[in-house]
C-alpha cells in the first residue's frame, strides 16, 4: 500500500493508502471507533466498526493517546472534514505503545504546565501549524535575499565584545578570559559585507534580559542583513519589501495552517501594503502624547505605546531618526541633526512590537573612535571593527529582524514562546 501524508490525502480519495503517525485522540459511538490520527502534516479521522473486524477493533479500542501507529484503509470523501476525507480502517499496526498516560489533555491547561511539557505540547492543537508557519518564515527570509543576489554567511556566537549595550550580556569563562554570547551578528556582517557586498544570515542571539513580557526571550533567532554602498533610505525600502514578501509567501504557502489558527489573512495582507509609514521619532512622541500616553522625548516605547501606534497607522510603521543617546554606539549621526541617528525601528501592527531594528553605520575612523568613547567602551577589543573604517570604508547599512515576533504576528498568537520550539526565558531552561 502506498504510504502518503495526511496533507496529500485529498488527492487520493477512492484509493487504499497507508499513513504513518500517532493516535491523536479517539472517541467511540457504541460499536464504531473514530480514531484521530496525526502525522505532523495534519489530522485525519480513521473509522472502524466492530462488525468489520472484531480483532482490530479490540486492539484499537484499548490504544492510548500518542501510541505510534501505521494505519491502512480506503479514503472516502467527507466534505465536513478539514482534510476533505476520512479513512475506512482495514489494518492497524502498533509501532509503540506509550508506557505512561499522555499528560497533555486536549482541553485547557495553564501556560506553565504546558511550558513544562513543551516537548509533548508541540504535538498538539495549534502548536503544529505554528511550527510549520515558522518553517515558512525562515525559508521566505532566505529566499528573498537569495533572489536579490545576497550571499548567505555566518557570525560567531562566542564573542569578545558587546554590540547592543553591556547590560544584557551573557558572560562566560573562555580559558581564563571573558567571552560573551553574541547579542547580534551585526559587527561581523559589516566585515563580510566589505568582502562580499551584500550579506545575510539567520543565527542565534542572546540577551540576558530580565523582561518577562510576551515579546522577550533570552535566546532568539535573529535574521540580519548588511549592505555596502546602501544608505538609510534604501535600507528602509528593502526592509518593507522583505516584510511584505514574507507575509505574502507565508499566506500563500500555509493557507490550511492559518485557517486552523483562524487568522484573518485579508487583514494581514492589507497591513503589509507598501510603502509603510515613516515617521520621525519626535513626531511619534507627539502623536502618543496626544493620545494620552505619558512619554517624553528620549523615552523608549513600551507595549501600550506600540499597540497605539499599530492602531493609529493600521500597518507596520518605521520610527525614524532616534536621539543618538537612545541607540547603540555604531549608528551614523544624521548630518542634518547630529543629535539624531540614521536609524529606524519597524513597529508591527496589532501590538506585536518592534520586529526590526536597523541603521546606517558610522563609517569613519574618527567618528567611530569618538562614539565608542562617548559610550564608555574601550577601543582595544573593537580594533578589528575600527579597521573596517581604515581600509576602504564605504557608506553601509543593515538591520536585524526578530523572527519570533514576525511569526507571532503572522500567526496571530499573543506570546512568542508559542512560536519557538523550546523558548528560553528568565525562569526557564527546561525542557
Ligand atoms: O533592535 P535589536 O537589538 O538590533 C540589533 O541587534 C542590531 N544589531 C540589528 C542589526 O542592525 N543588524 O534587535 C533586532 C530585533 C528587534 O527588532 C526585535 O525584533 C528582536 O531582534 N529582539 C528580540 N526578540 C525576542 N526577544 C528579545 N529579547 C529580543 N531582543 C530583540
Ligand atoms: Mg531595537
Amino acid at each position: 500500500m502506498p504510504v502518503i501524508t495526511i496533507a496529500e490525502a485529498k488527492a487520493h480519495v477512492g484509493e487504499d493508502v497507508t499513513f504513518q503517525g500517532w493516535l491523536y485522540n479517539k472517541r467511540s459511538s457504541g460499536k464504531i471507533l473514530f480514531l484521530q490520527v496525526r502525522d505532523g502534516t495534519g489530522v485525519i479521522q480513521a473509522v472502524l466498526s466492530e462488525s468489520d473486524s472484531s480483532e482490530l477493533f479490540a486492539v484499537a479500542d484499548r490504544l492510548p493517546r500518542e501510541a505510534s501507529i501505521v494505519v491502512t484503509g480506503a479514503l472516502r470523501e467527507d466534505r465536513r472534514a478539514p482534510t476533505g476525507c476520512e479513512l475506512q480502517l482495514s489494518d492497524l499496526q502498533v509501532v509503540h505503545e506509550p508506557t505512561k498516560p499522555f499528560p497533555i489533555e486536549l482541553t485547557e491547561h495553564t501556560p506553565s504546565f504546558l511550558m513544562d511539557h513543551r516537548h509533548l505540547w508541540i504535538r498538539t492543537g495549534r502548536q503544529v501549524p505554528l511550527l510549520r508557519i515558522r518553517d515558512s518564515v525562515f525559508r521566505a527570509f532566505r529566499e528573498f535575499f537569495h533572489q536579490r543576489g545576497f550571499v548567505s554567511t555566518e557570525a560567531p556566537v562566542l564573542t569578545g565584545t558587546s554590540v547592543e549595550g553591556t547590560t544584557t550580556l551573557f558572560e562566560l569563562d573562555y580559558f581564563g578570559d571573558k567571552a560573551y554570547l553574541a547579542q547580534s551578528g551585526q559587527l561581523y556582517l559589516e566585515a563580510t559585507a566589505m568582502a562580499l557586498g551584500k550579506v545575510y544570515w539567520i543565527g542565534p542571539a542572546f540577551r540576558a534580559e530580565k523582561s518577562k513580557t510576551r515579546k522577550h526571550v533570552t535566546e532568539f533567532w535573529i535574521a540580519e542583513a548588511e549592505m555596502a554602498y546602501v544608505d538609510h533610505e534604501a535600507n528602509l525600502t528593502l526592509q518593507e519589501d522583505l516584510v511584505r514578501f514574507i507575509v505574502e509567501a507565508v499566506v500563500e504557502e500555509r493557507k490550511p495552517e492559518l485557517e486552523q489558527l483562524e487568522r484573518d489573512t485579508d487583514l494581514l495582507l492589507g497591513e503589509v501594503r507598501t510603502p509603510f509609514a515613516r515617521v520621525d521619532y519626535g513626531e511619534v512622541v507627539t502623536i502618543l502624547q496626544e493620545k494620552g500616553h505619558e512619554v517624553s522625548f528620549g523615552d523608549d516605547f513600551g507595549a501600550p505605546e506600540e499597540a497605539t501606534l499599530g492602531e493609529h497607522f493600521g500597518g507596520p510603521v518605521f520610527v525614524e531618526r532616534f536621539p543618538f543617546r537612545m541607540k547603540p554606539f555604531y549608528m551614523k549621526r544624521d548630518p542634518l541633526d547630529p543629535e539624531r541617528v540614521l536609524a529606524a525601528d519597524l513597529i508591527a501592527p496589532e501590538g506585536y512590537g518592534e520586529i526590526i531594528g536597523g541603521s546606517q553605520r558610522v563609517d569613519t575612523e574618527d567618528e567611530l573612535i569618538a562614539q565608542l568613547e562617548e559610550f564608555g567602551l574601550p577601543s582595544d577589543p573593537y580594533q578589528w571593527y575600527i579597521d573596517l573604517r581604515s581600509y576602504g570604508s564605504v557608506p553601509h547599512s543593515g538591520f536585524g529582524m526578530g523572527l519570533a515576533r514576525v511569526i507571532a504576528w503572522i500567526s496571530g498568537v499573543p506570546h512568542i514562546r508559542e512560536v519557538i520550539p523550546f523558548a528560553r526565558q528568565i525562569n526557564r531552561l527546561y525542557p
